[in-house]
């Protein structure tokens, strides 16, 4: 991993004002001396993602994540550290000039630049092996053009290709451009088999490249011509390729002048709108749509239209995909194709013209839902309609706002001709269980975090949850303070040896290391993940709103830390002692 000059690193930081940096990404609203959005990194409807202009840092406190500019642009960018740090160089208008020599050694296997373009070699041989005498060529070209209707142009715009009917054809090829098989194997363009030969992935199968925002070629699918088993092969995740972070076309659905996004199951569906005109379709990758991918459209976007498969599969994802990307603050509608299995079939059979109206006819979630209930169950029957009522009051109550949910229950009230009082009595009822069920499993949940249970950044945190939450006051306190810096190693009054948990070891150590070499903090970012680095920032934060930080305290901290761990390993306390004590501590204080 490339070193950058640390007097680099801190003119970056310095020249980068983090609310503008995040507001890029975020939109954030003053709340006080802070801002508040909506979390990036985790799915939220209230804003627990908070960003402290003073200490130039952020933390979620949803999700936990936070950090400095690094730390930002490093998780949302899909960057690592020496990246991040060029990243925002660029955009401060400085020179990076990363120093080889002091590169500190990092296994980094795979050069992307050269996987990248990889997948441009890969996507031409294929093209052209479309057009070819290879075998199989001509079939894979007549089922483009004969079977799914495409014309050439649309053909080139996707650049779709052939995977020809041959073992090693393709792999020959790319070893013969220089590229190893240990590359095509992570690329998943190979596989290698059990006597360790290699073979092509994709054989006999027409192609579909996959191609992020930046214009990078980062995976494949491949469909069979004909009904064999699996009908679509797509890329496994790579150095260069996450399924769950990337949509295929959204590299030129990004670009229409559309105020909304289509999101369909299928590649032949994103393609068959795009030569008719609907160039804002987009397609998840042969998995169920995920809260990342919900999140990249969001930038791009204000609205999206779901417009998945008619069958019960279908129908059943677009539920689930209604709740995703509604978590993400999108405004999300939904289209059912009447009389076709999918948009693809649709606008064959009934062209654009009639794709239009149905698109027009975008439901919203709560309409679409009552719609489906209402087709379910037949309302002059009295046990059917009270059933229906059941389920409908159980979506109103689901609704956030209750201005939305007075909407719904008039509409409910009229089409079942039941008084809306009632209904809404109903929906308050179950919303208040929810409530109550909420808090217990909050509640719940909060005595395991203070128990440091299912801490997986510092796993060692329950073992001894006292000694730990000494620690973490000492290293807030030298993090916050130089001149207590000053003083632990000053005087040497604190050695690693005195921590317990292994992570806030590492902290520790790092913090030293950075003080005895150059008299300052390290960044925490060249050495810990982002994950590490939010839990570092809370540290800080949870100290920085204490007026009481003074010398005592830091020499009072210390003294605890050492006669907890004393406590610990002479008295024989057990875990559980220790832990009651530390819970009954914290009750009294609050
Ligand atoms: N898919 C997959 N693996 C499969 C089947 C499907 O990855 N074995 C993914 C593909 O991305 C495909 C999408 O799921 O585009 C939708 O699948 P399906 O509805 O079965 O395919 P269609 O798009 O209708 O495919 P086609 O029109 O080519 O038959
Ligand atoms: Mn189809």
């Amino acid at each position: 991993m490339a070193m950058i000059n640390k007097a680099v690193i801190e003119e970056v930081i310095m020249r980068t004002d983090i609310q503008s940096l995040i507001s890029g990404y975020v939109s954030l609203k003053r709340a006080g001396s802070m801002y508040k959005g909506l979390c990036p990194f985790h799915s939220e409807k209230s804003p627990s993602f908070t960003v402290y202009p003073q200490t130039n840092s952020f933390y979620c406190f949803g999700c936990g994540s936070g950090g400095d500019a690094v730390t930002f642009i490093k998780q949302i960018e899909h960057l690592d550290y020496p990246d991040a740090v060029e990243f925002l160089a660029r955009r401060a208008g400085i020179t990076v000039i990363r120093d080889e020599k002091s590169f500190v050694p990092k296994e980094k296997k795979f050069d992307k630049s050269r996987m990248y373009s990889m997948n441009v070699d890969a996507a031409n041989y294929f093209h052209r092996a479309l057009f070819s005498d290879l075998p199989g060529a001509k079939e894979a070209l007549s089922y483009f053009t004969e079977k799914r209707k495409l014309s050439l142009a649309t053909i080139k715009h996707f650049g779709l290709g052939y995977a020809p009917d041959s073992f090693d054809i393709f792999s020959k090829y790319m070893i013969s451009k220089g590229y190893t098989y240990e590359e095509l194997v992570a690329g998943f363009l190979c596989g290698k088999s059990e006597k360790g030969n290699y073979y092509d992935s994709f054989r006999k199968r027409v192609m579909f490249p996959i191609i992020d925002v930046a214009g990078n070629v980062i995976a494949f699918g491949g469909r069979v011509l004909d009904d064999t088993k699996p009908k679509y092969k797509n890329s496994s995740d790579t150095p260069v390729f996450k399924k769950s972070r990337n949509l295929f076309a959204l590299n030129f659905a990004r670009h229409t002048s559309s105020e909304e996004l289509i999101l369909c199951e299928g590649y032949m569906d994103v393609i068959a709108l795009h030569s008719a005109g609907f160039t804002n379709a987009v397609a998840t990758l042969g998995t169920a749509i995920t809260s990342e991918q919900a999140r990249l459209m969001s930038r791009y976007t204000k609205k999206v239209i779901i417009c998945y498969d008619s069958d019960e599969a279908g129908q059943t994802a677009t539920a689930k995909a209604l709740k995703i990307i509604g978590e993400v603050g999108l405004d999300v509608r939904v289209i059912v194709v009447p009389g076709s299995k999918d948009p693809d079939e649709y606008i064959k059979s009934y062209g654009s013209d009639k794709f239009r109206e149905v698109l027009n006819g975008a439901k919203m979630e709560f309409t679409y839902k009552m719609d489906n209930i209402l087709a379910k169950h037949d309302i002059n029957l009295p046990h059917d309609k009270v059933n229906a009522l059941g389920e409908l009051e159980r979506e109103i109550s689901r609704v956030y706002s209750e201005a939305e949910r007075d909407v719904y229950i008039k509409i409910v009230s009229k089409k079942f001709d039941v008084d809306a009082k009632s209904i809404k009595s109903d929906v308050e009822r179950i919303i208040n269980k929810n409530i109550r069920e909420y808090k217990k499993s909050e509640e719940e949940r909060a005595k395991q975090t203070v128990a440091g249970y299912s801490d997986k950044i510092n796993p060692d945190f329950a073992k001894a949850p006292a000694v730990a939450k000494h620690e973490e006051i000492i290293l807030a306190l030298l993090m916050l303070y130089p001149e207590h810096r000053k003083t632990v190693f000053g005087e040497n009054l604190l050695r690693i040896d005195d921590f317990f948990t292994d992570f806030n070891k590492r902290v520790f150590e790092s913090i030293e290391k950075a003080y005895r070499e150059f008299g300052d903090l390290p960044d925490f970012n060249e050495f810990f993940s982002p994950e590490e680095v939010g839990r570092i920032t809370k540290m800080k934060l949870t100290r920085m709103a204490l007026s009481a930080n003074g010398d005592e305290v830091l020499r009072e901290s210390i003294s605890s830390l050492k006669s907890s761990m004393q406590k610990k390993n002479s008295s024989g306390t057990s875990t559980f002692e220790d832990l009651t004590n530390l819970i009954n501590k914290m009750r009294g204080e609050s």
